[in-house]
């Protein structure tokens, strides 16, 4: 019996998993990669532009160059734009994409998930592991490998330049930067598991509401308003409450980030501007070093950043992917054997059947229908009516024992032909929101239409039918 809770994925199995999916993107990743390449060196061509103009066209004697490099500062930086915008774009879609095959995957496998799924994981955890728990997926891969590269970029190429300017200076002043990264992912690592806690806290109070607003019949026939109501605020005040520490933790770290890049600018105008007096360093190369050492604040940031939201992908794909691989469908016999084209007897022989979490709920059923016999099986409640009857579809395979269907053991035949033979009737009846008459029609689609609205007209369809918009 296969596993309907399996452990999440490890994370070299999931990166496995991840890659292929990724891999499909391979043009866009491509593109946003050539991107991030172009937009490290325009970004570090301006800084080294500008420190032309300073030294050669104002502080030096070629005047007549400072429009045509400013021209050029101009040009390069409309590049860097459009280059920017190429790679947000085409990575972005490489995220969406990637989502999207997942969360079809999801869904295509929740279609065939055995009935013991749905009883061991609620609707909220299914749903949302197809939706909510997706995003960081998307928001890492769409975002952050390609942002990631280029902030690595941008600090290996900035670290070349300022050592080539001034290699003192530059170890000097890159002493308080790997502190912004390392602040950054300390940050997110304490922000995270709370943001999460967030949107689960939004859940419970979203399920207060519905319950309230679904199930008002109730809550006005028995007076619970003030539970409901109770309830509702216990449960807004609890996401205010996380609301709450989130904020402060922001207060907490959010300045800091922005006071540590200041330091090393201190530095380097204090150190810089005292080999500018002594004359080792131009104007321009001390601009250089500022621009430069701004710039890098954002790439160290997000550094920081990414390696927290790809711990993030990496659990809730690792999750996603668990579910993919280790649970199995209903198993099917190949080759199945045809049930017979005729009316068929059911035979229940011996049958032994538990849902695995208590006892036996059924214990060595004996049963015979013949075709055209018509049997109402009694019990009190719980006496398992609706269990013997969810073998017959093959909801559940019997723990002990057989179930035959036309001499056929439902284990050896064709799931769906299986599935077309038995018709049922549930408790809940659920309408699909499609034209009525695909509803009728669902199990059976070449039925034939006079005899679709003779049962119409038993049940009392027809009687209401002209008052639906769209009729039938
Ligand atoms: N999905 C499930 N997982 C675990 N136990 C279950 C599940 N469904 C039913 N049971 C248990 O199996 C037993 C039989 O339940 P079943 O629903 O078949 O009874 P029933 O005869 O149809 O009752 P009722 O008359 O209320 O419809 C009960 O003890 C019930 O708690
Ligand atoms: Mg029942």
């Amino acid at each position: 019996m296969s596993t309907v809770d399996p452990p999440d994925l490890p994370v070299r199995a999931t990166l496995r998993r991840l890659l292929p999916l990724w891999w499909e993107q391979r043009r866009l990743v491509g593109l946003g990669l050539a991107c991030a390449l172009i937009f490290t060196g325009l970004s570090i061509a301006i800084p080294v532009l500008t420190k032309f103009v300073i030294d050669d066209a104002i502080e030096g004697t070629h005047r007549d160059r400072l429009l045509p490099l400013l021209g050029l500062i101009v040009a390069v930086a409309g590049v860097r734009f459009f280059v920017n915008f190429t790679r947000r774009f085409a990575t972005a879609r490489v995220g969406i994409a990637v989502e999207a095959r997942l969360r079809g995957l999801l869904y295509d496998a929740y279609l065939h998930y055995p009935r013991a799924f749905y009883d061991r994981h609620s609707t909220g955890e299914v749903i949302s592991r197809a939706t909510n728990d997706i995003y960081p997926v998307r928001y890492f891969i769409g975002w952050g490998v390609v942002q990631g590269i280029q902030s690595a970029m941008m600090i290996t190429a900035s670290a070349a330049v300022l050592l080539v300017v001034n290699a003192r200076l530059a170890l000097v002043s890159a002493l308080a930067m790997p502190a912004v990264a390392l602040l950054t992912w300390y940050f997110a690592h304490r922000l995270f598991p709370i943001s999460r806690l967030v949107q689960a806290k939004k859940g419970h109070l979203t399920e207060a509401s519905d319950e309230a607003v679904v199930g008002i019949e109730m809550v006005q026939a028995f007076g619970r308003e003030v539970d409901v109501r109770t309830r509702f605020l216990g449960r807004a005040e609890a996401v205010r409450h996380e609301t709450m520490r989130m904020a402060t933790i922001e207060a907490k770290f959010l300045p800091g980030l922005l006071a540590l890049p200041t330091l090393g600018i201190a530095a380097v105008l204090y150190l810089g501007g005292k080999e500018v007096i002594a004359g080792r360093l131009t104007i321009g190369e001390l601009s250089l070093f500022i621009t430069l050492l701004l710039q890098l604040v954002w790439p160290l940031e997000a550094l920081g950043w990414i390696i927290n939201l790809g711990q993030r992908a990496v659990a809730s794909a690792g999750r996603s992917f668990a579910w993919l691989d280790a649970i199995e469908p209903m198993p099917q016999a190949v080759p199945s054997e045809p049930l017979p084209d005729e009316p068929l007897q059911v035979a229940f022989e011996n049958v032994h059947f538990s849902y695995g979490t208590g006892s036996e709920v059924l214990r060595g059923v004996d049963l015979t229908v013949e075709p055209g016999e018509i049997l109402a099986v009694c019990g009190s409640t719980g006496a398992g009516k609706t269990t013997l009857l969810n073998l017959l579809p093959r909801f559940y395979d019997p723990t002990g024992g057989r179930l035959l269907v036309g001499g056929v053991d439902t284990r050896h035949a064709d799931l769906s032909a299986l599935r077309r033979a038995v018709a049922i009737v549930t408790q809940k009846p659920v309408l699909f929101s499609v034209l009525l008459r695909e509803n009728l029609l669902s199990a059976r689609p070449d039925a034939d239409w006079d005899e679709v609205l003779a049962a119409c007209d038993a049940a009392g369809v027809s009687a209401f039918v002209d008052d639906l918009p769209q009729g039938y």
